[in-house]
């Protein structure tokens, strides 16, 4: 199973195309946050569909087109939320031949109009992102972990997902938008290889502090790394990064992923 981190920022990037903060004007360049998984290296999936999704696939050479002209190993796309740094993508992909998305009811629900009008140039597979099933070598499971819905829409959800590789039963385990460490949480990590973390924000205060904008990590539905940080000693077999990191975020541990990371690879 191979799991490569495309994009580790948190909506906007870094740089932002309008941010003259200090960490846009020297940090790490990141691009917005979208994962790619294989089990078997020939097929693979797109979690979550950035703004950058172009780049992000022509920067990896595993997601090459061919061997036919149009042929792609890009099956399709998992979504774990309907906001726009995950979503905005879909309609970049419309040139796919097929292409395969996978949502639960109520992302459905709001992008709607995304998904009819990307259902008029490709031909579109859009299913339910079920709690627990197998597909393409995978088994995947799904657990809500928040009900924030997008400020443009009027329904949504946040899903934590489980991949495991049916063949070896290696797993990972994608949740950049975690709003709190639940006992359900819990579970649906425990004896997990590699956990991708939400590291939006180092610290609870951290937006008010560098930007004056109101608002703490978790009332926007992300737990910061350093409330993370103190459950991670539970679960010594497992390997921790963070992702989607804000731009206000300094992001100078080496446990927060970078772009081109390989998290999982055997
Ligand atoms: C989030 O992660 O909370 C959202 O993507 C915020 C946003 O970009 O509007
Ligand atoms: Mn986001
Ligand atoms: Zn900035």
């Amino acid at each position: 199973m191979r799991v490569r981190v495309l994009g580790s920022a948190a909506g906007g990037g870094c740089p932002q195309w309008n941010c003259a903060c200090p960490v846009c004007r020297t940090g790490r360049p990141r691009l917005q946050d979208t994962v790619a998984v294989s089990a078997g290296g020939t097929s693979w999936w797109l979690i979550n569909a950035s703004p950058d999704i172009r780049a992000q696939i022509l920067g990896f050479d595993a997601l090459r087109p061919g061997p036919g002209a149009r042929d792609t190993p890009v099956s399709g796309v998992l979504l774990t939320t309907a906001e726009l740094d995950h979503t905005l993508g879909l309609l970049s992909l419309r040139e796919a031949v097929r292409l395969t998305v996978f949502a639960t009811p109520a992302v459905t629900e709001a992008l709607d109009w995304p998904r009819r009008a990307l259902s008029r140039y490709t031909d579109l597979d859009w299913r339910v992102l079920a709690d627990d099933f197998e597909h393409d070598g995978l088994r995947i499971q799904r657990l809500t972990v928040g009900t924030k819905s997008p400020r443009y829409a009027s329904t949504g959800d946040v899903s934590a997902l489980r991949l495991t590789e049916t063949r070896t039963g290696n797993s990972f385990v994608h949740a950049t938008c975690l709003p709190a460490w639940t006992q359900a949480f819990d579970d649906f990590i425990r004896g997990a290889d590699v956990v991708l973390l939400d590291g939006t924000f180092a610290t609870e205060n951290e937006l008010t502090g560098t930007t004056g904008r109101p608002g703490t990590a978790t009332s926007m539905g992300h737990l910061p790394i350093a409330e993370s940080r103190r459950f991670l000693a539970g679960y010594p077999g497992t390997r921790f990064w963070f992702g989607h990191v804000n731009n206000t975020n300094p992001a100078d541990a080496p446990d927060i992923a970078v772009d081109g990371l390989d998290v999982l690879r055997n």
